[in-house]
């Protein structure tokens, strides 16, 4: 089949699009000098050297200080578990476990965490040898397309400390009691975690019975 003008078109802007963001962002983390439009030049060097602790490696990396966790993981690390999805802190496919809490990795920058521990999906367990919340998940069939669900998983594991740590949610009726593991408390403190495919249920099934909870 031919390709239409437009698509060629798309393919042509895109391949360039990269390939001068792939130029702009290897002469900025070399501190390379960079032709301005008006013909001078600037001496940019944006590269900063961070250390930390993924999924009990420690790891340094010379990054260009705009460079966000996730993609640090990703393009860096290889850690390819954590997804991009909306690269906009809307839809929790990135979520990974930094410290203890859970945040999206695509809203912070890397050189923030010098010195930080962070957990993966790859870090909470493997095929063989699965994290319980991600055996759950394969119980209650709490997926479909998988796009959402390392993010979705990380974010079950930091809900229930949440939760056993008494941190109250928007939902939490008495402040002063003991944060109950219910579903309404499930489905508030889950919505940062968007499912194209609709397996919301079945990830609110897998997090109660980890909890010893009825849904
Ligand atoms: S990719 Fe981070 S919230 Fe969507
Ligand atoms: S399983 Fe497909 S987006 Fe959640």
């Amino acid at each position: 089949m031919r390709a239409t003008a437009h698509q060629v078109y798309v393919v042509m802007y895109t391949v360039t699009a990269d390939l001068l963001a792939r130029k702009s962002n290897a002469a900025a983390a070399s501190g390379e000098e960079i032709a301005t439009n008006n013909h001078c030049s600037t001496q940019v060097s944006l590269a900063m050297k961070v250390s930390f602790t993924v999924n009990d490696q420690c790891h340094t990396l010379e990054l260009d200080t705009r460079t966000t966790l996730l993609d640090a993981l990703r393009e860096h690390l290889n850690l390819t578990g954590s997804k991009k999805g909306c690269d906009h802190g809307q839809c929790g496919a990135c979520t990974v476990i930094l410290d203890g809490r859970r945040l999206n990795a695509c809203l912070t920058l890397a050189v923030m965490h010098e010195g930080a521990r962070v957990t993966t999906i790859e870090g909470l367990g493997s095929p063989n040898a699965m994290h319980p919340m991600q055996a759950a998940f394969v119980r209650h069939d709490s997926y479909q397309c998988g796009y959402c669900t390392p993010g979705q998983i990380c974010s079950a594991v930091a809900v229930i400390d949440e939760i056993r740590a008494g941190i109250p949610s928007h939902v939490t009726a008495d402040l002063t009691a003991e944060t109950e593991a219910t579903s309404i408390e499930f489905r508030e403190r889950m919505s940062g975690n968007i499912c194209r495919c609709g397996a919301y249920s079945n990830i609110e099934e897998a997090i109660a019975e980890l909890v010893g909870s009825s849904p």
